[in-house]
């Protein structure tokens, strides 16, 4: 799906398609330049960032192991309950392992933070993350994200694996879901 597909729906386009795929090659630039050596696990959270790992996974150099965790602190709103679940569990064990948590949005801070401490408990040798998006005005706990593609302004966005009620998760760029969708 293009943003014109959908442009009804979008009271701003944030995002084209280039625009995220220059930014996330640009990340694994040095994604890659930091862990030369090292055999990295990237864990992507479950669905929003599918289209993340995808892209940013295929434009780093170095192999990259991948395993998913899904978790759940929303619910078919846009409001953010602070209450974390463990919907899918990874599969790899943790110890010894440079993780890297692949996300797709920053909102809160509240899931990150939990998830951060939850795969640090499991013995891991570092857990850092990588986030397209980030929203500062947001921030109810402080999250060290190493690698962060763009901060955006304080508002309900949808594409690129973001999703309103499972949908627009397939379109190709981002943009802030105008009122009218939600109201
Ligand atoms: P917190 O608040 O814990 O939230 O940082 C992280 C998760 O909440 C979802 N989220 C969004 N999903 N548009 C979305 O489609 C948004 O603007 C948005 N903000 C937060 C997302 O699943 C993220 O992983
Ligand atoms: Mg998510």
């Amino acid at each position: 799906m293009e943003l014109s597909d959908v442009q009804a729906d979008l009271s701003e386009v944030l995002f084209t398609p280039e625009q995220i795929d220059d930014k996330l090659a640009e990340l694994a630039a040095v994604v890659d330049a930091d862990y030369a050596g090292r055999d990295p696990l990237l864990v992507g959270v479950l669905k929003g960032a599918v289209m993340v790992m995808a892209d940013f996974s295929r434009h780093l150099k170095m192999q990259a192991r991948m395993d998913w965790m899904a978790v759940s602190s929303y619910g078919s709103g846009t409001k953010s309950s602070g209450v974390v679940r463990i919907l899918k569990d990874l599969d790899t064990d943790l110890h010894g392992r440079d993780v890297l948590i692949v996300e797709d949005i920053i909102d809160s801070g509240l899931t990150l933070s939990w998830l951060k401490q939850n795969l640090q408990s499991r013995g891991a040798a570092s857990v850092e993350i990588v986030a397209l998006l980030r929203k500062p005005e947001a921030a109810k706990v402080e999250v060290d994200v190493k690698y962060v593609g763009f901060d955006i302004p304080d508002e309900f966005v949808v594409g690129y694996g973001l999703d309103y009620d499972e949908r627009y998760r397939n379109l190709r760029g981002v943009g802030v879901l105008a009122p009218h969708v939600y109201s």
